[in-house]
């Protein structure tokens, strides 16, 4: 298949790209490299070892996005391309509002200009806001708690509706709980430019020494150390979730949200207790007030995934502590 990937060259799309590519699809990147570089393109030959397309061009910018579908008309898009850190988000709603829902608006757009109605979209469990239960099922309340969030959920809904309009649409919101690790050659993986928002960047930070202690953000949670859990998923699983995504557009219309997760939750200590033995390194920590908008424990049902796409994660807690060890190795 032809398939457009925007947000490609980023932390989860580049990852997402090699198997696309393996598995003999033709690949064209989307990307502005507002938070990634050109280099990845490289990288994913690599591991490839074939080169994807590359159009550097902002989603927001319809008319020339459109120009890009009249082109290279896809069969199918994956739509990772936005902006994703949450404090960001409440400090400049505007932005986020306008690239990740204008920005999305703008490739539906241009993916009906062209008859295009396959498409799986990067959402996230931060759809469900604070959960009433967990483990999270698909049809949990959404009530996002944050700018972020809410771009998440209005872009669902626009695809829901559009959905409605056209019965040929096969669209698949996945609903991504924390995706960590990298690539296994260590070629690929997520470095954050910066101080990192989330925990594992930052852990991994603490271990290279360039970062002095982790604030761990609370221990009185009610959680069986006192620290937030969270369902920490592979990114190469998650990569995986894709292709399987994919498969599904082509046999089915309608539009889905599946959560990609694992199902097991790990606490803050547990994490960096991980970390350590995976890194042989020591994680100095200091523990902090809560950070505010965190919750107590965010893990994710995993069951309708197995049922609809047929795929469940494999790769454990080791291994993505692991290869996300050795990513940060091959950056000095
Ligand atoms: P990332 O920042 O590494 O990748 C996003 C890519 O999109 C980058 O290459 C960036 O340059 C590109 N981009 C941003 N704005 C663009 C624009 N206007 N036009 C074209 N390209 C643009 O992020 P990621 O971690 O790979 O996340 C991918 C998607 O998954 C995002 O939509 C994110 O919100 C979602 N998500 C991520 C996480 C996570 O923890 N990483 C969790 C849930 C959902
Ligand atoms: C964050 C985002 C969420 C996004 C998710 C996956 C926020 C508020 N939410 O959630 O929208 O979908 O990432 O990318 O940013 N922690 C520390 N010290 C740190 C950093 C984090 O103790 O320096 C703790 C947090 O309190 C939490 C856990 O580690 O308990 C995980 O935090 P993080 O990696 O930021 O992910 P989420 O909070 O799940």
């Amino acid at each position: 298949m032809r398939i457009a990937v925007t947000g490609g060259a980023g932390y989860i799309g580049s990852h997402t790209c090699t198997l696309l590519l393996a598995a003999g699809h033709d690949v064209l990147i989307i990307d502005n490299f507002n938070n990634s570089k050109s280099d990845v393109l490289d990288r994913i030959e690599k591991v490839a070892g074939v080169r994807p397309r590359i159009n550097q061009t902002d989603i927001t910018q319809a008319d020339a996005l459109s120009a890009v579908f009249s082109d290279y008309r896809p069969d199918a898009v994956l739509h990772f391309a936005g902006l994703k850190a949450v404090g960001e988000a409440v400090e400049n709603p505007l932005e986020y509002y306008r690239v990740n829902v204008g920005g999305s608006v703008s490739l539906f757009q241009a993916m009906e200009n062209v008859g295009c109605n396959k498409i799986v979209f990067s959402s996230s469990a931060t759809v469900y806001g604070d959960p009433d239960q967990v483990p999270i099922v698909e049809n949990h309340p959404l009530r996002p708690t944050n700018p972020y969030g809410q771009s998440k959920r209005y872009v669902e809904k626009i695809l829901e509706d559009w959905g409605q309009a056209n019965s040929n649409l096969a669209a698949v919101n996945l609903r991504y709980f924390n995706p960590f690790g990298a690539h296994p050659t260590a070629l690929l993986g997520e470095n954050p430019q910066g101080i990192p928002n989330n925990l594992m960047p930052y852990v991994a930070q603490v271990a290279t020494g360039q970062a002095a202690e982790l604030l761990v953000f609370g221990d009185d949670y009610d959680t069986p150390d006192g620290t937030g859990v969270r369902d920490y998923i592979h990114v190469m699983d998650l990569a995986a979730a894709h292709l399987k995504a994919l498969d599904l557009t082509v046999r089915k219309a309608g539009v889905k949200a599946i959560n990609v997760g694992t199902g097991n939750g790990y606490s803050v200590m547990q994490m960096i207790n991980a970390f350590k033995r995976a890194s042989n390194r020591e994680i100095p920590y200091r523990v902090v007030d809560r950070r505010p908008g965190d919750i107590a424990e965010c893990v994710a049902d995993p069951s309708f995934a197995f049922e609809l796409l047929g795929w469940k994660s494999e790769l454990g807690l080791e291994r993505m502590c692991a290869d996300a060890w050795s990513y940060q190795n091959s950056l000095k």
